[in-house]
C-alpha cells in the first residue's frame, strides 16, 4: 500500500506511469522491514544480498539488472540500462560497474535481521535452497496514467538461500513484467522458474490480446503451470494485469496471494482469488 501511495502522488499530479512505478517500488526497496526486496532483502546461500529488477514503458523499452549486489534501488539502475544503453540487461559485476558510474553508492544491504535468519538456516539446511509456498516474494507493480500509457516495475531479492548466481523471473521481460501499450500489463510474483518456463508476463499479455479478460488470462496462465508443472503443489505463484479498459485481475496457486489496487475510486487490498488451498 506505502508503494501505491507513492506512485499514485505520481499519476493525481499528472505524472507518467513511468515514473510511477519506479517511485512506487523504491518505497519497497528502501524498507528494512520487507525482507524479500533490496535493502533488508535474505541472501543467497553465501550471505550475499543479489537483487533483481526490471522496468518497461509505453513505448516497448525496457532495461533489467539481475544478481546485483550492494545497490539499494536496482529498478533506478534498470531505468538507466533502459534509457541510456542499447542494451536491456546487465548482470552481476558488470551492472554493478555500471552502476557506480552513473552514482549510484554502494551500501551494504544484509541488515542484522537478515544476516541472523541466514545463520539460522545455515544451522539446519545443509547449504541446500529450498522452494515452498513460503520462500517467495516479489514487487510488481504495473501502471496506467491519464494519458492511457503502461508501464511496469518488478523488483526483488529473489529467493532467500538461492544457489549464489541464481536468477528468477523478476528481471526477465516476458516472465516477471510485460507491458504492451495496446493491450495492458502484467506481472508476476513467486517461485521464478516456473514463471519463467511458460513465459508467465508475456502470456497473459497475448491472452488478453486474444480477447480474455486481466482476471481470465491470470486465471489461464496459472492453469498452464498446474498442468505442466507437477511439483505445483509446492511453490507459488501469483500474477496481476490490466488492459487498456482498466479492468485488473489477479490469481494465484494457493490461498495467500494479496495485491494492492489503487484508482480513481478504489485504494485497497485485494485477497485474490487462488487455484488450490
Ligand atoms: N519471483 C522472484 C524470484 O523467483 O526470484
Amino acid at each position: 500500500m506505502d508503494a501505491n501511495d507513492a506512485a499514485w502522488k505520481i499519476l493525481q499530479d499528472g505524472g507518467e506511469a513511468l515514473d510511477a512505478v519506479e517511485q512506487g517500488v523504491r518505497v519497497s526497496e528502501a524498507d528494512p522491514n520487507v525482507d524479500s526486496v533490496g535493502y533488508g532483502g535474505l541472501p543467497d546461500r553465501d550471505g550475499h544480498v543479489t537483487l533483481d529488477a526490471c522496468i518497461m514503458d509505453e513505448q516497448s523499452r525496457a532495461g533489467s539488472v539481475a544478481c546485483l549486489e550492494h545497490i539499494m534501488h536496482p529498478i533506478s539502475v534498470a531505468r538507466k540500462v533502459m534509457e541510456l544503453t542499447p542494451h536491456v540487461m546487465l548482470v552481476g559485476e558488470g551492472a554493478l560497474r555500471f552502476a557506480e558510474e552513473h552514482g549510484f553508492t554502494r551500501e551494504n544491504l544484509l541488515t542484522e535481521k537478515a544476516r541472523n535468519a541466514w545463520e539460522e538456516w545455515k544451522k539446519m539446511s545443509g547449504y541446500t535452497p529450498h522452494v515452498d509456498k513460503n520462500n517467495h516474494d516479489t514487487i510488481g507493480m504495473i501502471a496506467r496514467d491519464a494519458n492511457g500509457n503502461f508501464s511496469g516495475a518488478c523488483t526483488t531479492s529473489g529467493l532467500a538461500w538461492k544457489i549464489h548466481g541464481r536468477v528468477g523471473d523478476s528481471p526477465i521481460i516476458g516472465a516477471g513484467l510485460f507491458v504492451d501499450n495496446s493491450v495492458g500489463a502484467a506481472c508476476a510474483t513467486g517461485k521464478g522458474e516456473a514463471v519463467i518456463r511458460i513465459a508467465g508476463s508475456a502470456i497473459i499479455v497475448e491472452l488478453m490480446r486474444a480477447g480474455k479478460t486481466p482476471q481470465e488470462a491470470c486465471e489461464e496462465a496459472v492453469e498452464r503451470i498446474v498442468h505442466r508443472q507437477r511439483d505445483y503443489k509446492d511453490f507459488q505463484v501469483g500474477f496481476i494485469a490490466m488492459n487498456t479498459k482498466g479492468e485488473v485481475g489477479g490469481f494465484s496457486i494457493h490461498k495467500g496471494f494479496q495485491y494492492a489496487l489503487r484508482s480513481q475510486d478504489r485504494n485497497e487490498l485485494i485477497d485474490a482469488r487462488f487455484r488450490v488451498s
